[in-house]
């Protein structure tokens, strides 16, 4: 087979520079330069100006709960709206959290646009090591990224991210995988504490226990702890709940009952009320 050269990716932009766009720009800054625009940050380049400079750019703005619970993508779309309008065709990296079908539909409105969505799994709370140590690197393709934009994605991961498992899929699995985390790390905080809640009736130990069920490999020891890191009971923060609500209401238009992530989200009400 001959060898295929890949024109190396060098300079990086991140879009939004909040703790996903640092994260990133901490990370990948050990292989490329990085710049940002970011109108709410100093240091921030204008975007046109950092859009000519940059061999690809990373979408790390905000994608907040509307007031239906549906994820509020219309930033991502802005800035997707703004980078054709410039003309961008090198790989356009979308790091922010969208419902299933987003990235694919804003490649059908610019098929300029070489789009993969890459889902950031970082903890606000340690956002810069979290950055710099992914379980694995995800890169859900879209058809208007082509081979050779493809190559120079995953040749950016693979030098940056030498010892973590590179999965490439679809951006509907990708996308769909973000939330299926999230949900699933919802589900384990409210089971735990119910079940913890039960163990004070039955004068027993949660930890006692929680310590004892985590040496089973297939539990997992995360989001078992009552009160939590945050040393509040349930789930808060600013991504769980947003995105259990987002996942609920794509489930809705899909017609499918999520039964299990509905109860968790109603469980965790009543132990913390929104915004607690
Ligand atoms: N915070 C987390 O732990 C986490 C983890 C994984 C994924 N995510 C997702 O990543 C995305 C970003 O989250 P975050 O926590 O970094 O948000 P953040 O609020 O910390 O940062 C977002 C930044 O984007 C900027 N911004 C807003 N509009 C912009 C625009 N048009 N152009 C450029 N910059 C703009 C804001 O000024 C802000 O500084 C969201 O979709 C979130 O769901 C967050």
């Amino acid at each position: 087979m001959p060898t295929v050269t890949v024109e190396p990716i060098r300079r990086v932009g991140i879009l939004g520079y909040g703790y996903v766009g640092r994260g990133t720009a901490h990370a990948l800054g050990a292989v490329v330069d990085v710049g940002w625009h970011d109108p709410s940050v100093p240091g921030s380049r204008p975007l046109a100006e950092l859009a000519r400079w940059a061999d690809a750019l990373v979408i790390c703005v905000p994608t907040p709960m509307s007031n239906s619970g549906a994820a509020d993508s219309s930033i991502v779309r802005e800035v997707a709206e703004q980078l054709a309008g410039l003309g961008f065709a090198r790989p356009v990296i979308v790091k922010s959290t969208v419902p299933p079908g987003t990235t694919d539909d804003l490649a059908r409105r610019w098929p300029l646009l070489a789009l993969v969505f890459s889902p950031e799994f970082l903890r606000e709370r340690h956002y810069l090591e979290d950055a710099v140590a992914p379980a694995r690197v995800v890169l859900g393709w879209s058809p208007t990224i082509d081979g050779p934009r493809r190559a120079q994605v995953r040749d950016l991961f693979r030098r940056r991210f030498t010892d973590a498992p590179l999965v490439e899929l679809t951006t509907v699995e990708a996308e769909l995988l973000k939330y299926s985390a999230n949900a699933l790390f919802g589900v384990k905080v409210a089971l735990a504490n119910e079940l913890a809640e039960l163990a004070a009736r039955l004068g027993a130990s949660w930890d006692a226990v929680r310590a004892a069920l985590v040496l089973d490999p297939r539990v997992g020891d995360g989001h078992l702890a009552v009160p939590g890191p945050d040393g509040k009971r349930g789930f808060g923060g600013s991504c769980l709940p947003k995105d259990m609500a987002a996942l609920l209401s794509v489930a809705t238009d899909q017609h499918v009952d999520l039964e299990v992530v509905a109860a968790a989200v109603h469980a965790n009400r009543r132990r913390r009320p929104p915004g607690g």
